[in-house]
């Protein structure tokens, strides 16, 4: 899988490093105060187990299904929820945890969700990755791990077609893997 990559961005001491901080940085922010934590799968998942576990406080955790990729690498603009619906997160602080901060469509609507139907008392916002690029969706996020630049990456929880997730690092493909030009690799 190393092959299909053009090259490494953050490696796992990096990552791992990175995580320490926003660990502190969230515990600190929400001292006192009882946690859900919402992960969007399934880019999040890696990251939830890695960041959560550094999180010293109590907190729920809850998983929605989000996706607006469907196995390409450029959203298709509408963001579809998972079958389960939203957690139940009445009058919680919500902290929602995403892989990776792009056109902003998928943040924007969970926590749009989460409020207006779900009833959260305020939610935040974690994401490992943020692309710089303009935004037709306006939305920051509270914590971001590492800013990246406008191309297609994968590892560390992030797929392309739905490999590369369990790559302990994070690196940009190669664009012959996303044209499908590498025998048995890309998208059909
Ligand atoms: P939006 O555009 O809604 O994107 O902010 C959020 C979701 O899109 C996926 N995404 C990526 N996946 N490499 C990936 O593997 C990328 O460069 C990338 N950019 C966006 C991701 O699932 C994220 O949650």
């Amino acid at each position: 899988m190393r092959d299909d990559l053009e090259r490494i961005l953050f490696h796992e001491t990096t990552i791992l490093a990175r995580l320490d901080e926003l660990a502190e940085q969230i515990t600190r922010d929400h001292l006192g105060k009882e946690l859900s934590v919402v992960v969007i799968l399934h880019g999040g998942m890696v990251l939830m187990a890695d960041l959560l576990r550094r999180v010293h406080m109590p907190l729920w955790i809850e998983t929605l299904t989000a996706s607006s990729y469907h196995g390409g690498t450029a959203s298709k603009g509408v963001v579809d929820l998972g079958p389960d619906g939203l957690p139940d997160v009445k009058g919680r602080h919500v902290l929602i945890l995403d892989d990776i901060l792009d056109t902003g469509l998928t943040l924007a609507t969970v926590k749009k969700q989460l409020i207006e139907s779900g009833g959260a008392e305020g939610v935040r916002t974690c994401v490992l990755l943020r692309k710089k690029k303009e935004r037709a969706v306006r939305i920051g996020a509270d914590y971001v791990g590492f800013e990246i630049g406008d191309e297609f990456v994968v590892g560390y929880g992030l797929d392309f077609a739905g490999r590369y997730r369990n790559l302990p690092f994070i690196g940009v493909l190669k664009d012959e893997v996303i044209r499908g030009e590498l025998p048995g690799k890309g998208v059909e």
